[in-house]
């Protein structure tokens, strides 16, 4: 094949994309704001976070403060604009502002959405995604034992599609050597409504790195030793089951290239003192800042941010691989700007034409 120059780069190509467009822009970030996040439950935090009467946990969805505290029989989620700073134990209904909706599902998180009048429940919102791990995160209490943020120079969807998408692994060393097997490439990303996926789980073999060692023992309730799930909750949530420990991501966007991802690494509220120890280590090995993973992916999506920054020229983001629905298919990507394009009511080709 002759080498492509600029014009032929320019071309339409034959198969599905989406323009550049979609993840620098102000406008369409400002859009996304009140057409989907605005709109949408969002899982803000972990019940185990907030266990006891007023401790409480703050976030902000749709450039609004959000506090939810914990009542001493339930959760209350309020808009935190109220006459009064939190302060002491004088928290009632007219400390904030208005009370948001607010539940807890999938397996303890504090689900909170801006809608005032929410057409669907957290259970229809997730539209079934959470099916393949229910048993084994809904079966026994979590409880949170890592939490850390980063600030990224980057579109949140950019964050997103790293965990939609999996040709990106062959970036990871650790993966490669751990995970590449048959049924790597056999897993299914399978699509949900509202423009959700998850990825079907197949075995790690954790042995296979030096250092590493089977995470059969710890695994969580009802799960075969050394699975993978994930799920990838449109628009900017995932979740992350690897044998032993559990992960979510949170994405709150600050703006078209930067967003707040907020990681949260998860055991079970029975462990004894040693089982966590062990879970933690597991969990740090990948996902922690110094991990075999995680920071890969951040070099990764920042990268990825600066060429597409605005005054960049226009480009596309090819989603045209078919393969049965399986591990590399971009299936996952092509259902969640379906969905994205749907609620923005723009077609993510152009996201930009009148
Ligand atoms: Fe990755």
């Amino acid at each position: 094949m002759a080498p492509r120059n600029h014009k032929k780069w320019l071309e339409s190509p034959n198969i599905e994309y989406i323009s550049s467009e979609c993840y620098n822009n102000e406008e369409i970030h400002n859009q996304e704001m009140e057409q989907i996040f605005s709109k949408v439950w969002v899982p803000m935090c972990h019940i185990s976070e907030m266990y006891n009467k007023f401790q409480f946990r703050t976030t902000q969805i749709a450039g609004q403060n959000i506090i939810a505290w914990n009542t001493g029989d339930r959760v209350k989620a309020y808009l935190n604009n109220g006459p009064q700073q939190p302060s002491g134990k004088v928290w009632n209904d007219d400390t904030f502002g208005k009370e948001l909706h607010c539940e807890i599902k999938h397996g303890g998180m504090v689900w909170v959405t801006l809608d005032p009048n929410p057409t669907q429940s957290v259970d229809q919102w997730t539209a079934g995604a959470f099916d393949c791990i229910a048993e084994a995160i809904d079966t026994e209490e979590m409880e949170v034992f890592h939490y850390h943020k980063a600030i990224i120079n980057t579109n949140y969807k950019l964050w997103h599609d790293t965990n939609s998408e999996f040709y990106h692994d062959f970036m990871h060393y650790f993966n490669r050597v751990s995970g590449f097997n048959d049924e790597y490439f056999a897993r299914k990303n399978i699509p949900f409504d509202n423009g959700h996926v998850n990825v079907s789980s197949f075995t790690v073999n954790y042995e296979e790195y030096d250092g590493f060692e089977d995470r059969g023992e710890l695994s969580f309730p009802n799960l075969p030793p050394n699975q993978w799930y994930m799920v990838d909750l449109f628009p900017g949530f995932n979740f992350n089951l690897r044998g032993s420990a559990y992960r979510s991501d949170s994405v709150t966007p600050i703006g078209p290239n930067k967003v707040l991802i907020e990681f949260r690494g998860y055991g079970l509220k029975k462990d004894t003192k040693e089982e966590r120890l062990t879970r933690i280590k597991h969990h740090n090995s990948i996902w922690g800042p110094f991990g075999r993973n995680l920071h890969e992916d951040l070099i990764g999506v920042a990268g990825q941010g600066t060429t597409m920054r605005e005054g960049t020229e226009t480009r596309r983001i090819l989603h045209g691989r078919h393969e049965n629905g399986t591990i590399h298919d971009e299936v996952g990507m092509r259902h969640y700007y379906a969905a994205w394009g749907n609620m923005l009511g723009v077609d993510p080709m152009r996201p930009l034409a009148a």
